[in-house]
């Protein structure tokens, strides 16, 4: 069979790890020939396509980014755009086609799946919020990078009495804030689920400071609003300016300068900001996402040959299973009310709360 392979929206460290096993498993165990389309949905409405043989992928698998390249282009958006995509199959001979994508890249993949393409997709976001799965490779890489970072300035806010905000990805999920803030020992986690009030942030922080603590750590995700009851002009994310992409989304960003001028005017207390940024998304998968990785590239390549189209394949206990693509972007998955609820454990109360 020729099967058609795409990466699309933001980078993330396992996708040449996918595109290994795709085209490994593909060639060795099924006969099949691959063509690579470049730059996300980009490649198939201009036709930029790329030789994927067992040569093209050999020494990938610790690399980060993807040969294939990336982008957020949309071709659900454009007049014709599933229609020319579709063409650009056809000419190919491609019979089916993998998308390795987040959220946005799945969306146009079920887009095409209603217009008749065969098409499986694979669940790609540092963010961790596709739904139907338990785990998206990138993500560990990601907590692992984020962890790091948060150990080096745990030891620079000791020795100079800081508070440390560190800003993190996750648009409307926190999962990377959260996992990389426990992991990191942080004292105050902010995440996009819960809109957080100034004041009872800078009051946990004085009263660790009480108990004779002397600096602090706070992990907030990029999404992360303050409530909109202490100040009705926020209750939104911060946005770093009003440009949208493609898929609508603004570019996020500033919230941890915000917040370290509101903890040092509320507290006394010399606060610093650090943005992780893209360095998150870049370098070397880690162990357990390569391993991850190559295990939804697996699947998704027996998918294919199952012929379970319109499906994505999904992490459900430590298994690689098929579940519908809508399923998987009907919903984020958002960090769950029992697991913020269960890390609160973690922290003292709040006076006054
Ligand atoms: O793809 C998810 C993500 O990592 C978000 O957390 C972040 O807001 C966004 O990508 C940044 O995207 P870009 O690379 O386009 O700036």
């Amino acid at each position: 069979m020729k099967v058609g392979m795409l990466t699309g929206g933001g980078d993330c460290p396992g996708l040449n790890a996918v595109i290994r096993a795709v085209v490994r498993k593909g060639i060795f165990h099924y006969n099949d020939t691959f063509l690579g389309f470049l730059e996300g949905w980009r490649g198939l409405l201009e036709d930029k396509t790329m030789a994927l043989d067992l040569s093209a992928v050999a020494g990938i698998l610790p690399r980060g980014g993807t040969i294939l390249r990336t982008s957020r282009t949309n071709a659900g958006k454009r007049p014709d755009g599933i229609e020319t995509c579709a063409a650009t199959l056809t000419k190919h001979g491609v019979e089916a086609l993998i998308a390795i994508g987040g959220d946005d890249t799945l969306s146009v993949a079920q887009k095409l799946h209603e217009y008749g393409v065969k098409v499986v997709g694979v669940p790609k976001t540092i963010d961790n919020d596709l739904a139907g799965t338990d785990f998206c490779f990138g993500f560990d890489t990601a907590v692992g990078i984020v962890c790091e970072a948060i150990d080096r300035v745990h030891t620079t806010a000791e020795a100079h009495n800081r508070v440390i905000v560190v800003e993190v990805m996750g648009r409307d999920a926190g999962w990377i804030a959260m996992y990389s803030g426990i992991a990191g020992g942080a004292d105050v986690i902010l995440i996009p689920e819960r809109p957080f009030n100034i004041d009872k942030i800078a009051e946990s922080l004085r009263q660790r400071h009480e108990r004779g603590r002397y600096f602090s750590i706070v992990v907030v995700a990029e999404g992360a609003k303050f409530s909109a009851d202490v100040d009705p002009a926020h209750g939104a994310p911060v946005v770093q300016d009003m440009g949208k992409d493609e898929f609508g989304h603004a570019k996020l960003g500033g919230i941890g300068n915000i917040l370290a001028r509101e903890i040092e005017k509320r507290t006394g207390y010399e606060t610093r900001n650090v943005v992780l940024g893209h360095i998150q998304r870049g370098g070397s998968p880690s162990a357990f996402d390569r391993v991850l990785a190559t295990r939804y590239g697996l699947g998704a390549i027996d998918m294919v040959h199952r012929g379970e189209f319109g499906s994505m394949a999904a992490l459900r206990s430590n298994k690689i299973v098929s579940i519908p693509l809508k399923d998987a972007i009907a919903k984020t998955r958002t960090v769950d009310d029992d697991m913020i609820e269960m890390v609160e454990g973690l922290f003292e109360k709040v006076a006054g709360k």
